[in-house]
């Protein structure tokens, strides 16, 4: 007879937080919000940490490189969607790797001899102002000076001049050797009131360039994760199918973290895959895998998956239908809590943490902190960014309101066949749909919409008396509401004006 679990299917939204002490010190400047990705052993710091618990999901209509650049800024992780090619999805990796954050490697270097016309076209095509000169107009070559928008005007100067003409010269420019570090490279530019210093080879050669608005960008984004090389931090979803391929040329490409993404990775493909990764690389590469719902299913990938973090989630996303057209899934609370129980039981008995990442359905704050109160390590989502600035989405005006499209990777639209047909015998077709297409509000850029909801997480970690996440999670008091509590807690028996154009509900 199957088996019938006593506990009803819970979801966020039927939960409260009770408040705790809160003490002087519980003050939202003194939280912090660093969440783990990489599993770790009892006593040792994890390979891979966010400085803020969100990260977004891997899909087409949500992570892109513009959201990858501007997630990684505000200190937390975008997954770039791996339904697109190998090729087409390492190219937005090594985007978001070129947006280095100290040593920049040139994308405008020009001949001596190239006109002003010819460095104007190459200006227009990277956006970049500074072009370095070599002698043989590549990054290879000798460098023999730098022009900027200050060296010449547009309208005034002949365009068919030879840049030469025109540059500063080697002889006076302020330049650094190969093995400076960036502090010292920025004390450079600041003792010189220089905007951009070259950093040569021994031989003379261009090795890279340092700006002084990369400096700037820093010190106004305090929170960014950087890899090694100061280059921001990306993420990358894979798939069962291909990793073999398309594995080794996201980690050529720089990828930090890669997560399976699938719609039920409590299977042999993933283990297999996942153990595969283990085999190439080790502790090199963090991946993480999922999506799970129970803790049979956590314990299969954490611990013969040897997987370094389990997304938890089916079938919960705002675009999701899995649910109305399979019948699996599970409420979103009920398997978070599952799988955290499991998790902690883990850890207790082997001294290994593995971080968990509540996968969809959040609709809102609230939600998102009651997850992180329940135990999630951090949280994917992907409506929340496809209505940002930075999604990769056009926007469309409806009626009186802007909107941009987003759809779910087991939609048509998408055609993410390796996300949710069956394996092995799958004929790389979409049999049924299992996600919608739809159009969600614009409501701003990234760190607009993140400024909000982590003010609002900060503040409720402090009523309840905590000053980082695992302290939240263990101060954390819930309660179950009924439908009538749940009225009360919204504005009642008042009139409102009507909602307005950026209201994220
Ligand atoms: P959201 O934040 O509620 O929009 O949910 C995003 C999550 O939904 C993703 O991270 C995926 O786990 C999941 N997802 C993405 N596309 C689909 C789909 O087409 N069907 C079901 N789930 C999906």
């Amino acid at each position: 007879m199957a088996r019938i679990l006593p506990d009803v299917s819970r979801t966020f939204a039927e939960y409260l937080l009770l408040p705790g002490l809160t003490r002087r010190e519980h003050i939202p400047r003194n939280v912090s919000l660093k969440a783990p990705v990489a599993a770790f052993q009892r006593g040792t710091p994890s390979r891979f940490e966010l400085n803020i618990p969100v990260v977004s999901a891997s899909m087409q209509a949500v992570s892109g490189s513009e959201m990858a650049t501007a997630l990684a800024r505000q200190g937390g992780l975008a997954f770039v969607f791996c339904s697109q090619s190998i090729e087409n999805q390492a190219a937005m990796i090594a985007k978001v790797k070129g947006h280095k954050a100290g040593f920049v490697r040139s994308d405008t270097t020009i001949h001596p001899t190239s006109t002003l016309r010819e460095l104007l076209a190459i200006r227009r095509r990277t956006g970049h102002s500074t072009a370095a000169v070599t002698d043989d107009g590549t990054n290879a070559g000798k460098f023999v000076g730098i022009i900027t928008d200050k060296d010449f005007w547009e309208f005034e100067d002949n365009l068919d001049t030879p840049v030469s003409e025109h540059m500063t010269p080697l002889e006076k420019v302020i330049f650094g050797r190969v093995g400076i570090s960036l502090t010292e490279a920025n004390r450079l530019l600041h003792r010189h009131k220089k905007e951009c210093l070259p950093v040569l080879e021994d031989d003379g050669r261009l090795n890279s360039l340092v700006f002084k608005k990369d400096y700037i960008d820093h010190m106004n984004n305090p929170d960014e994760i950087l890899d090694g090389d100061k280059r921001l931090a990306v993420g990358a979803g894979i798939n069962t199918h291909d990793y073999k391929e398309r594995v080794p040329a996201l980690v050529a490409a720089g990828a930090d973290v890669l997560a399976f993404d699938s719609s039920d990775g409590y299977s042999e493909y993933q283990k297999e895959a996942a153990l595969w990764i283990r085999e190439e690389y080790g502790d090199k590469v963090v991946v993480g895998g999922g999506n799970v719902v129970s803790a049979e299913g956590f314990h299969y990938l954490a611990e013969e998956g040897q997987l370094d973090f389990v997304k938890v989630g089916i079938g919960g996303g705002s675009i999701c239908i899995t649910r109305e057209q399979k019948g699996i899934g599970r409420g979103q609370a009920s398997a978070l809590m599952d799988v955290v129980k499991a998790r902690d039981a883990y850890y207790e008995r082997t001294g290994r943490y593995v971080p968990i990442c509540s996968d969809g359905g959040l609709a809102n704050d609230t939600q998102i902190i009651i997850a992180l109160a329940m135990g999630a390590d951090f949280v994917m989502m992907g409506r929340y960014f496809a209505m940002t600035s930075e999604s990769p989405t056009p926007k469309v005006s409806i009626g009186n309101r802007i909107y941009k499209p987003y759809w779910g990777e087991g939609s048509n639209r998408a055609r993410n066949w390796q996300r949710y047909a069956e394996e092995g015998g799958g004929d790389g077709k979409l049999k049924f749909e299992e996600g919608v297409d739809g159009y969600v509000p614009v409501v701003g850029s990234v760190s607009e919409v993140l400024g909000v909801t982590l003010a609002k997480l900060r503040a409720t970690m402090c009523n309840l008396g905590a000053l980082s996440l695992p302290q939240f999670n263990r101060e954390a008091v819930l309660t179950l509401v009924s439908e009538q509590s749940i009225e009360e807690g919204g504005t009642n028996n008042i009139i409102r004006p009507e909602t307005k154009l950026g209201d994220r509900e």
